[in-house]
């Protein structure tokens, strides 16, 4: 056993000095993670991981599907509170449910009739959302048993989890070994590290879905008060089926022109072709950063906790989605019904069906290359 492995085991069982072998030098070693079993899938058993930083900011994370199960955030009087939606315990997440906390892959969002060509080779993926793949298909990233390592460094807690996705599982070509780490900094950051590498050609994009309520758990009502800032001059308009035209369109005199500080319902309910087959915003924005160079993307605030989160990311778009498909059918934290808007994601990402898409930032990973992704989410208050 090693020294953190040990550590998150005498953490978890609270089975102090004498069980773990030392007094002082243990007492350095001591992860600032606790580790607990919280069910079964059919693949094994899931553990729930807590990370704490020093400020007493929380992320509860578990090996099943790399999912954000809660996450703390400061309101402007100091009070941290769990701004995810999610469950209570492991049951929901093992039920149908629009991918709360998970991370999605081996392709987030849509490709389009599920089909894509690659060195001439046309492969054939699940449809599972009309038409189109969606989400890395029937058993994705989401709902797999991934492989957990503390790897926290000193106070500042660090989950790696590791993923082997076989070749040709959910029709994708190669064996793609995906890393997901998730550090909570001192500075109040949620940072997600992705990487991935392949056998052979493959495509791949990797998200967290997390969906937020800046307003923390007694929070009423939907997300619409939040004010939105997109850093972003276009987004891809897409068809009725929320493939993208091709097209990146200026965002300048549209409802998707979010430059400066907006309330995210201003404008979600005019008449407007792309929010009518979104059924509000649910579009990739291209980001002004630069790919692959970390930079400030969104940034949130809900006025009533003054709660503010900003995301900053590698990636060279995001989805922002307004949960238009929350319906009022799942019961999920505390017995909350998610109604329609109830929380909002920011889905950092490379643009939907890019793989059919040549004009659009490649999402094809070869043997030689290492596929590498970061976003942050960072929490404060005004
Ligand atoms: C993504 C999609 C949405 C929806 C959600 C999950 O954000 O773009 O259309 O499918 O996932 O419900």
């Amino acid at each position: 056993m090693n020294t953190r492995v040990k550590s998150i085991a005498c953490a978890a069982t609270a089975v102090v000095l004498a069980a773990c072998g030392g007094s002082s030098a243990n007492k350095e070693t001591k992860s600032p993670m606790t580790k607990q079993n919280w069910g079964r899938s059919a693949d094994g058993q899931i553990d729930l991981y807590t990370l704490k930083n020093a400020k007493g900011m929380e992320a509860r994370i578990m090996n099943y599907g790399a999912i954000v199960v809660s996450l703390t955030a400061p309101d402007r009087s100091g009070k941290y509170e769990d701004v995810l939606l999610g469950f209570d315990s492991v049951d929901g997440y093992l039920k149908t449910h629009p991918y709360f906390g998970a991370v999605v892959g081996r392709y987030g969002n849509r490709i389009a009739k599920g089909k894509f060509t690659l060195n001439g080779v046309e492969y054939t993926l699940a449809t599972n959302n009309g038409p189109n793949a969606l989400h890395g298909g029937l058993k994705g990233f989401d709902k797999q048993l991934w492989t957990a390592k503390d790897v926290s460094q000193g106070a500042v807690p660090s989950l790696e989890l590791t993923y082997v996705s076989k070749d040709k599982e959910e029709g994708y070509p190669g064996t793609l070994t995906a890393k997901v780490v998730y550090t909570l900094t001192d500075d109040n950051e949620l940072k997600i590290d992705y990487t991935a590498t392949t056998d052979k050609d493959t495509v791949v994009n990797l998200t967290n879905h997390s969906y937020f309520h800046l307003g923390g758990p007694s929070a009423q009502g939907d997300i619409t008060n939040h004010e939105i800032t997109i850093n972003s001059s276009r987004f891809t308009p897409v068809d009725a089926t929320l493939i993208p035209t091709g097209e990146l369109r200026q965002v300048t005199e549209t409802p998707f022109d979010f430059r400066e500080p907006t309330r995210i319902g201003a404008r979600i309910g005019e008449s407007h072709e792309q929010l009518t087959f979104g059924r509000g915003f649910d579009h990739n924005f291209v980001l002004n950063g630069e790919q692959g160079v970390l930079s400030p993307a969104v940034r949130v605030t809900e006025p009533k906790s003054g709660r503010i989160m900003e995301v900053l990311t590698t990636e060279p778009g995001v989805q922002f989605y307004t949960g238009n498909f929350l319906d009022g059918t799942l019961a999920g934290k505390g017995s909350k019904v998610y109604k329609q808007r109830f929380g909002f994601c920011l889905e950092t990402q490379h643009f939907p069906d890019s793989p059919n898409k040549p004009q659009f930032p490649s999402t094809v990973l070869k043997p030689d290359g290492t596929y590498r992704s970061t976003t942050v989410y960072r929490f404060s208050a005004q």
